[in-house]
């Protein structure tokens, strides 16, 4: 009796244990944080410096860490604080790995050693605030845990409290530290315009791996995600330590093996002409830094961020619908757009099942060519002869919303705007302004040129029925200047402009709240977790050849939900000269939010009737593909065949996505193991096409993970999808 009710008790003490998430030891002056697949600690040391002590599999005991302690110097080349794993190190005193915080004070000294000030827990919340040893400059961490996808964002608030300027040099979001040991990887993604997010995979050695954009943008040859693993880490298994960078202009994420077997990742603001000017009383806050640890592989860090990205981050708007099926011309007629061109596109897209009707550049100002108009935001009479208003009451007649492409930043310099105002364009005084596709970017750093663009889209969102902005940016930054504020202000322009271009959209989605939004860069050139708090999706990439398309693909989805992923299905021969089937286009588009981009007029009808049973059957899926979870079976990089499946959180359905890239002797794709299904359960299978061996249409979903299928894909670019449903849902 007295055992069990000492069981009970225990019971009722470990679940109390779990309850909260953020616990203190003032004994130890321990926090520990917990999340349902991981937990984080951080302590101070007697000496009031902040260590990170522990992150990896979940704890229950605050008691079992040990607590914060200042470490030995090895020798007067490793001085101790090289060890002390410092959560948040200042640039000062004998430290050489990357700071978080690095500054100069308007007397020259750049001494920077913080020390533990106070706490604060609020619910899943917790901030902890630093000073320097003398002066009043304090680094507040916050800390936000999302304990149900063991992720924890990061971010700092510096405030200048001392009487003098500073300047701050780095300001990172967060120092995050792997436990000690050697036989890391890295996981990163980079590319270039048209090729992006290509996922690689290397070891990690001493010394530093450099992850970053000085382009303004996020860019397209480096995207703010990372993940670290512990070598040996599978799809399915091993310790992947994944995270995420919020912040649309210029970052950093640095990948660092110190002498001593300490691998950590720091992220933040790009040092790289960083200068920020703190008068006193004023404050810096850096961008969210999301990081989380799963023991259960790459599989689940991605599912993990896809979840965090859709309850989490994403407008709340956004998070309660489903992505649309839409339609955009531009590959089809680029420039070339007119009202009855675009009416007739819509008539066909609607018969397809098109929810969405995109009008892309070309409609406005002068824009015959990309020479000019940009800037000009007013509906071109001749493309138009009836406004646009007659374009959108025909799509909407058809059932299909309406959107448009803007590019609100950029401005051609043969534009009525630039002419206004040429002084509205960043650029070193009388130095030579490069074009970049004939355009210049507006400071949007400015609040006067920041109320203009809000203003015009205002105006476009208020006067007409658009449901949906694609907001483009088609150039890297140069010549960043700003002179029309004081010279030790100018490199200010990083920060503001990107604070200034979330601003737009904050109030664009506050007074329009119905309005959905693209972010598109020239493809997948401003994909990161800062934007999507304002947008319903990206456009992945302007490579839309769909055999391309599975690796840029795959790469997105390591660290962005399909949900995100605006994926069209184009005309044949594109970009690379390879030709694929419509129903091979199709299904590759289908694994996120599915798009048409195809010259319309040119589809037969056979392509047509095709085009509509995969519309429809797209439809039938789109909630396990946009909300479910994504299981990576077989990648592109290295077999001969792809393999994604999808399966929704009851278990009760799923879609199997296969495609043979070219056969070789005869021999049979992979064997397709399912994953993430309802062993218990019997499912009924069937491909859309017959592209399945064996007779049996049901399978118990142990039978499915066990012995797995066997997908019939021959010859080159062959594909399938394979539709699961749970069977007594058809009894
Ligand atoms: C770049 C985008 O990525 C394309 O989809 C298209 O909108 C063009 N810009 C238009 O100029």
């Amino acid at each position: 009796m007295r055992s069990v009710a000492l069981g009970l008790m225990a019971t009722v003490f470990s679940l109390q244990a779990f309850a909260q998430s953020i616990t203190y030891s003032p004994e130890k002056k321990i926090w520990l944080i917990k999340t349902a697949v991981s937990s984080y600690a951080m302590g101070v040391s007697p000496e009031g410096q902040l260590q990170h002590l522990y992150w990896g599999g979940p704890l229950w005991r605050i008691e079992d860490l040990p607590a914060a302690s200042k470490k030995n110097d090895i020798s007067s080349f490793d001085p101790g604080q090289m060890l002390d794993n410092e959560e948040y190190p200042g640039w000062g005193g004998p430290r050489y790995y990357e700071p978080a915080l690095k500054i100069t004070r308007a007397d020259g000294d750049r001494d920077l050693v913080l020390r533990y000030v106070s706490h604060q827990i609020r619910g899943d919340e917790l901030d902890i605030t630093l000073k320097d040893i003398r002066d009043d400059l304090e680094a507040t961490l916050h800390y936000r845990v999302y304990e149900d996808v063991g992720i924890i964002a990061r971010w700092s608030t510096i405030r200048n409290k001392t009487n003098q300027k500073i300047t701050i040099e780095s300001a990172q979001s967060a120092a995050w530290y792997m436990p000690r040991g050697d036989g890391y990887r890295l996981s990163y993604l980079s590319g270039r315009w048209a090729a992006e997010t290509q996922l690689n995979r290397e070891p990690i050695h001493e010394g530093m791996k450099v992850l970053e954009s000085r382009l303004g943008h996020t860019g397209h040859n480096l995207n703010p995600w990372f993940a670290v693993d512990s070598g040996d880490a599978l799809e399915e298994s091993g310790r992947v330590w994944f995270g995420a960078l919020a912040w649309s202009g210029n970052w950093r994420i640095t990948v660092e093996q110190t002498p001593y077997q300490q691998v950590r990742v720091t992220g933040g603001f790009n040092t790289f002409d960083f200068a920020y000017p703190l008068e006193p009383g004023q404050s810096l806050e850096t961008p969210q830094f999301y990081a989380g640890f799963t023991s259960e592989g790459f599989g689940e860090a991605s599912q993990l961020m896809h979840k965090l990205e859709r309850e989490y981050i994403q407008p709340l708007q956004a998070k309660a619908r489903l992505r649309p099926v839409l339609y955009n011309s531009w590959e089809a007629t680029e420039f070339n757009v007119s009202e009855e061109g675009q009416k007739t596109l819509a008539d066909k897209a609607a018969k397809l099942g098109v929810e969405l009707f995109v009008v892309d550049d070309g409609w406005f100002g002068a824009r015959n060519t990309d020479h000019a108009g940009l800037g000009d935001w007013v509906v071109n009479p001749k493309k138009f002869p009836h406004g646009l208003n007659s374009l959108i009451e025909h799509v909407n007649k058809l059932g299909m919303d309406f959107g448009l492409w803007v590019e609100p930043e950029m401005v051609n310099p043969d534009s009525n705007l630039y002419r206004a105002h040429p002084d509205w364009v960043m650029n070193f005084t009388g130095r030579p302004r490069s074009e970049l596709r004939n355009q210049f970017i507006l400071n949007l750093a400015r609040d006067d040129v920041r109320d203009y663009i809000f203003g015009v889209l205002d105006k476009l969102a208020s006067e007409y029925k658009i449901r949906y902005f694609k907001w483009d940016m088609n150039r890297t930054f140069s010549e960043p200047g700003w002179p029309d504020v004081a010279p030790d202000q100018q490199k200010e322009l990083w920060v503001k402009y990107v604070l200034n271009f979330y601003d737009i959209l904050a109030r664009l989605r506050a007074k329009h709240p119905n309005l959905e939004i693209e972010s598109c860069s020239g493809g997948g050139g401003r994909v990161d977790l800062g934007v999507l708090r304002y947008v319903d999706e990206f456009w992945t990439s302007d490579n839309t050849e769909a055999f391309d398309r599975l690796r840029i693909q795959e790469g997105f989805s390591q660290a962005y939900a399909a949900k995100l992923m605006s994926a069209w299905v184009t005309d044949v021969p594109n970009q690379n000269g390879r030709s694929t089937s419509l129903e091979y286009r199709f299904l590759v588009a289908m694994q996120g939010a599915l798009g048409v981009g195809a010259n319309l007029n040119k589809w037969t009808d056979d392509d047509f009737a095709l085009g509509t049973r995969m519309i429809a059957l797209y439809k039938q899926i789109r909630p396990v593909v946009q909300s479910g979870q994504l299981f990576r079976l077989l990648s592109p990089r290295t077999n001969d065949t792809t393999a994604n499946e999808y399966v929704s959180p009851d278990k009760n359905d799923a879609v199997l996505f296969g495609f043979r890239h070219s056969q070789e002797y005869n021999t049979a794709p992979p064997v397709i193991y399912l994953r993430g299904l309802n062993a218990r359960a019997v499912y009924r299978v069937e491909s859309i096409e017959g592209k399945l061996a064996g007779s049996t249409a049901e399978y118990s979903g142990a039978y499915l993970m066990q012995n797995g299928l066997q997908l019939v894909l021959k010859g080159d670019f062959d594909s399938t999808a394979v539709l699961i449903q749970a069977a007594d849902k058809h009894r």
